[in-house]
């Protein structure tokens, strides 16, 4: 179990707008501990009780960046804001060296955090030029212990028929509201756990092989 972090906002940017939508990044100082790829999720005061997803830019000395999804016309946090921060994410599996990330660069602001610890991020556009790319490096002798997968469900379903023998993890993209396992917002179908998991309790990686695409395909979200 981790704390609220009662954290002050030092700077706010804009990283990049598509239509209805910005991505900021927000400096902030008071933050315990987080590692980069973390999701958290935050609140400011003014705006309680509304929460939002962040992902763990970088951490140093007490200092964190978190890039977050925002409305384009959703006032901005400001430097001096209060902003409460929380996680409970204790993953089930770790990303680190060896581990290679395939992913749409929409949603490179998500996981490319973790190259800092080690992982390499693969990143695509067409499924063709995908699959193709991949098959280049396997065949090309550059292996990995693991592969995890940012990708939407159908993409996952084109993978399993690419790569069957593959036993990759997939990033489970869903919405939360209360980051502590209370809300079941954020559940992903699993096939050995009747309860099913809060991703944000031990995602957000999951076996892909464990997970019921059919369902996931109508509870994630997406991935922008
Ligand atoms: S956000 Fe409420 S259970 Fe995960």
């Amino acid at each position: 179990m981790r704390f609220l972090s009662e954290t002050k906002v030092l700077a706010c940017h804009e990283l990049r707008r598509e239509g209805a939508r910005r991505w900021l990044r927000l400096e902030i100082s008071g933050l315990a501990s987080v590692s980069p790829g973390e999701t958290v999720l935050f609140s400011e005061d003014r705006h309680s009780p509304r929460c939002r997803i962040a992902t763990v830019e970088t951490f140093a000395d007490g200092r964190a960046a978190l890039v977050a999804k925002f409305e384009a016309d959703d006032l901005e946090p400001a430097a001096g804001n209060a902003l409460t921060v929380w996680l409970n994410e204790t993953a089930a599996v770790s990303v680190g060296a060896g581990s290679l990330i395939v992913t749409t660069p929409a949603f490179l602001y998500r996981v490319a955090p973790f190259e800092q610890r080690g992982a390499t991020v693969l990143v695509t556009g067409a499924d063709a030029d995908l699959w193709q790319n991949l098959r280049q490096r396997v065949e090309a002798g550059l292996a990995w212990t693991s592969v995890f997968l940012a990708l939407e469900p159908a993409r996952l379903q084109a993978f399993i028929v690419e790569f069957p023998d593959a036993n990759p993890y997939l990033f489970a993209n869903m919405d939360m509201s209360c980051g502590v396992g209370a809300c079941r917002s954020c559940h992903v179908t699993v096939s050995d756990n009747m309860d099913g998991e809060a991703s944000c309790r031990v995602g957000p990686w999951f076996a892909l092989k464990r997970v019921n695409l059919v369902r996931l395909k109508f509870a994630s979200a997406p991935f922008i």
